[in-house]
């Protein structure tokens, strides 16, 4: 099986690294724009293999897409990242003429690949990357509700003091300050959330997960990579192996919650084909508002990229 990760910025190196040390594939491809910068960071990352004991073979190309050839699974992290006062949808325009040149070359050379779009903003740049792949839907997804959800997960590990591995959540909506985290689907050790943790300490944790990525932004002066990363090779490897996993993810919406003609984060199964199934949840009133209003939100961003193409 044969990766490759678009962008060897910090996003596109974590990502491309996490795919080695766990041997999720045989070979990953960095490849990025910058002149010797994705060779570099794959040469650094091949020369950790005799130390973190692993042999699947990372090499990088100054963008010559010919390398990519034949991949399995792509990865697309190529864009500018979020600077502090930034919002994600101030990066549509200069984003989406990046990704649409990376997926049209990379469709050329892996006409069979599955898409995995990380740039931002996120369900923006996933449809724009539907729009010039020309394949399935459920080939071209977003990674953004397992980043979400795992920084959900880890607040309230935290705030409980128990292993992160036991909660279990799930969050819908665009990858924004609208997304929408749900506790009445969350649990710990099979226990609901909400038995375990008062309303107050449980909303303010809801409210910094939906600004859980301007946080890491006000602390770092650019965005997060280490779990963005981890979350977009937990997606590769989902596909892959052909898992079957549970995981939030962007996805092109045929009419699930009533929604349709746009990609937005809902609950799927991930496997070879990349999105299996998408599971539509009973939501109540308030949850289905909320997710409506994420709806609007992303529709909006949506409606500058039609416009920037009528
Ligand atoms: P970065 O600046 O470290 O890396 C981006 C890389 O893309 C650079 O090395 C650049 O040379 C490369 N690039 C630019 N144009 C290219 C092209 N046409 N072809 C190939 N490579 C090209 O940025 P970082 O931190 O890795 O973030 C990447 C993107 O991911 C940003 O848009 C950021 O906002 C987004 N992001 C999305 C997240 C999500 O949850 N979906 C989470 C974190 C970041
Ligand atoms: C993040 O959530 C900025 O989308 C980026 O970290």
């Amino acid at each position: 099986m044969k990766v490759t990760v678009v962008g060897a910025g910090n996003v596109g190196a974590t990502c491309a690294n996490v795919l080695a040390t766990r041997e999720v594939v045989n070979e990953v491809v960095l490849l990025d724009i910058k002149d010797g910068f994705a060779e570099g960071k794959a040469l650094d990352i091949w020369e950790t293999s005799p130390i973190n004991l692993y042999d699947t073979r990372t090499v990088g190309s100054t963008n010559d897409y010919s390398k990519t050839a034949d991949s399995d699974v792509v990865v697309i992290t190529s864009g500018l990242p979020r600077k502090p006062g930034m919002s994600r949808d101030d990066l549509i325009a200069t984003n989406a003429g990046i990704v649409k040149s990376v997926t049209t070359q990379i469709m050329e050379h892996s006409p069979n690949a599955i898409l995995v779009i990380v740039s931002n903003p996120l369900d923006v740049m996933t449809y724009c990357a539907y729009l010039n792949a020309n394949v399935d839907s459920k080939r071209v997804i977003g990674m953004a509700g397992i980043l979400d959800t795992a920084r959900y997960r880890s607040f309230l590990a935290e705030a409980l003091n128990v292993s992160p591995k036991d909660i279990q959540a799930v969050l819908m909506g665009g990858h924004g300050d609208t997304m929408v985290p749900l506790p009445r689907y969350t649990t710990v050790g099979g226990i609901p959330v909400t038995e375990l943790i008062d309303s107050e300490t449980l909303n303010s944790i809801v409210e910094r997960t939906k600004k859980g990525g301007g946080e890491i932004v006000n602390l770092l002066g650019t965005s997060a990579w280490y779990a963005p990363g981890a979350a977009a090779a937990q997606m590769v490897e989902a596909i892959v192996k052909d898992q079957r996993r549970v995981f939030p993810a962007c996805v092109w919406m045929t009419g699930e919650y009533g929604i349709s003609n746009m990609y937005l984060g809902v609950p799927v199964i991930l496997g070879k084909n990349g999105v299996e199934k998408v599971i539509e949840l009973d939501l109540n009133d308030g949850e289905r508002e909320l997710l409506s209003q994420s709806e609007k939100a992303v529709r909006e961003v949506k409606a500058v990229l039609d416009g920037m193409n009528s």
